[in-house]
């Protein structure tokens, strides 16, 4: 057989002592034999001193003796263990409101989620605040492992109840894809193996999943960013630039820029321990060289010229705070964004979230396990991605300068100016050319206005604007809305991306600056039909957030309909109508959404269309009724 590297998955674990969560680990150890003999007579030696009938597989995980004491896990532990697939690290951690920072801390690096929730009780406050934590960090996979089957005698129905409820809820948070489990990790159902006392459920098990969940097209493999953490000089002709490739790839030849100086070069080579490479990827330690000497320092960031990140020096983020003391306490803190540290303090308080309920309040400071919006402001300006696309460039820690302790761990959401802009740049050029060219023209109000058009109708204005995967089933539901719509005398007009890519915008690819184009052109058109009193239905992938919002802005509030398809990227790729995954996979397509492009899912759409569980006929249902809800059909 030929050799294949097996790749890793970092999975967090999450829920309370009594979900039975070390019960699984312990058992996901032991059933694939990650554990050693005596081990495993160690603990079954506690067990029979405490009296207990089997062996407690949970015991395997306390490794800490305060944490056996007092029957609570405390910390953060991280467990591994490898399969014939893949290797797997589980982060194991508390689930108590008081260890939300415990979770954040083991959550931020994971490709996966697990967490329990206990047949019996159905869904606690507690699995929805992991939830909305692990949506907070943007885990991509969500697994939830209703366990304790046993105690409910392997019933379908308490199973399901709890599949609808969190469903339901998982419906308001960002995470595309959450798969459920029927377990019993005390007697080993549908852990390692497929359980015979549970007939009725069809899927795989839980390690089959974690095998199989593909993590491949997570990672931001568009763009190149480089944090250097060392300078090497071993001798007058050497002068190279170490450090870990945060996101993207990088081949010699490629001109780059090294940020703050915005000084540029030429990569020449890319040196690894084992020798040179010609290619370079996302987590790979390299050392890069130039073709001429220009200055770089600990600290800097280098990137691609023609992918340059965003700069500010106030920062709208999301903050989890993971101190003791308060934030009234303190002035200056440093901020550590990737290898770089820059003098900052909080600005602001937006808001504070209550994790348990989602409610915004305001505060004037945060205390231990506080999360909330604030404003930050640097000394000097910080080279960021949002968050949503890049989770190294888009995170940070914030540190006391005294005694180096984490005070609190961040997301950015955006520059405080313009927290929706692409980049300053690019808002510059835009702003530029229009200024220049609508100096010698007048909006021409129309004689037959909107309100006109919609008496005439029968029905409002509107703009439905279909977002999602490719092959998600956006333009499918919205064929036969149309159809619908159209039967019922209502005017409208639909928007594909592929069709307007065959004309108004066929000089345009899937740059990301072209993509932006390509919807901002999208939605001055639905602008047009939506003036002349038309449902415009808009379907594209648009996959970034900041277009989408941009779009929103067109129109008047109550208008603008953002109607996520959500469908999980597994399901598009093994629909794949048009072959174009394939193709994406093989390499013969670039920036392919989902495969070597990022997709944003909305955060707060007005409507959520799970298209892999919905039919199309359903969809088109539904949405007539949110239609006639809000008025625009009567
Ligand atoms: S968007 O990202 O700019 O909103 P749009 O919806 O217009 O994309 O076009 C997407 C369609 O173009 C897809 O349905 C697919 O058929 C085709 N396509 C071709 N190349 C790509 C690509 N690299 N990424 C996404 N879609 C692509």
């Amino acid at each position: 057989m030929p050799h294949r590297e097996k790749t890793l998955l970092r999975l967090v674990t999450t829920g309370s002592v009594d979900d039975g969560k070390s019960t699984l680990i312990g058992r996901l150890l032991y059933e694939t034999s990650s554990i050693y003999e005596d081990q495993y007579e160690a603990i079954e030696k506690t067990s029979l001193r405490k009296g207990l009938k089997q062996v407690e597989l949970a015991y395997l995980l306390d490794g800490l003796a305060a944490e056996r004491e007092q029957g609570i896990t405390i910390d953060v532990a991280y467990r591994y263990f490898e399969t014939s697939e893949r290797k797997i690290i589980i982060a194991d951690t508390p689930g108590h409101i008081q260890y939300t920072r415990n979770m954040i801390t083991g959550a931020s690096k994971s490709d996966c989620a697990l967490i329990l929730i206990d047949a019996r009780n159905g869904v606690l406050t507690q699995s929805k605040r992991h939830g909305f934590l692990l949506s907070l960090l943007r885990i991509p996979h969500l697994i939830v492992a209703v366990n304790k089957m046993d105690l409910v005698d392997y019933s379908e129905e308490a199973y399901l109840r709890i599949v609808d409820e969190y469903t339901e809820y998982s419906r308001k948070l960002a995470i595309s894809d959450v798969s459920f489990i029927p377990v019993s990790a005390l007697k080993g159902d549908n852990v390692v193996k497929k359980s015979l006392n549970m007939p009725w459920y069809n899927g795989s098990s839980l390690l089959y999943h974690l095998e199989n969940v593909n993590i491949a097209s997570d990672r931001n493999l568009v763009d190149f960013r480089f944090p250097v953490q060392y300078v090497i000089r071993p001798h007058q002709n050497f002068r190279g630039f170490a450090g870990r490739i945060a996101s993207g790839t990088i081949v010699p030849g490629e001109e780059i820029v090294v940020l703050p100086s915005r000084k540029s070069a030429v990569v020449k080579s890319i040196t690894t321990y084992d020798g040179e490479l010609t290619e370079a990827f996302a987590s790979q330690s390299v050392v890069l060289t130039f073709d001429r000497e220009i200055d770089v320092s600990r600290g800097d960031l280098i990137v691609r010229k023609n992918n340059i990140p965003q700069s500010a020096k106030s920062i709208d983020a999301t903050i989890c705070w993971m101190h003791d003391s308060s934030s009234k306490d303190r002035t200056f803190c440093i901020m550590k964004h990737g290898t770089r540290y820059i003098k900052t303090y909080i600005k602001r308080i937006i808001y504070k979230i209550d994790v348990n309920t989602l409610h915004r309040s305001y505060s004037d400071s945060f205390s231990l396990n506080d999360i909330g919006r604030v404003e930050i402001e640097a000394v000097s300006p910080v080279f960021f991605d949002p968050f949503v696309l890049n989770k190294a460039t888009g995170s940070f820690i914030l540190i006391d300068p005294v005694t180096n302790d984490t005070i609190a761990a961040g997301m950015i959401r955006g520059s405080v100016i313009d927290s929706t802009a692409i980049s300053e740049e690019a808002h510059q050029q835009v702003v530029h050319i229009s200024e220049a060219s609508m100096k010698n023209v007048v909006w021409k109000s129309p004689s037959v206005s909107r309100e006109m058009h919609e008496r005439q109708n029968l029905h409002k204005a509107a703009v439905l604007w279909f977002t999602g995967y490719s092959g998600a089933g956006k333009s499918a539901i919205a064929e036969n809305l149309e159809k619908r719509l159209f039967s019922n005398g209502c005017q409208t007009m639909l928007l594909d991306g592929d069709n307007l890519r065959h004309g108004l915008c066929s000089n345009l690819g899937f740059s990301r600056e072209d993509r932006q184009e390509n919807i901002r052109r999208a939605a001055e058109v639905a602008k047009l039909f939506f003036e002349a009193g038309n449902i415009a239905l808009c379907t594209f992938i648009s996959p970034f957030i900041t277009d989408r919002q941009s779009a929103r802005k067109l129109f008047p509030a109550g208008s603008f309909f953002e109607i996520f398809v959500k469908c999980p990227l597994e399901t598009c790729i093994n629909r794949d109508p048009k072959g174009l995954y394939k193709k994406a996979q093989a390499g013969e397509i670039k920036e392919f959404t989902g495969i070597s492009s990022p997709y944003e899912p909305p955060e707060t759409p007005e409507i959520i269309i799970e298209s892999d569980s919905k039919s199309i006929t359903e969809s088109a249902d539904y949405l007539i009724q949110i239609l006639r809800e809000h008025k625009i059909l009567t």
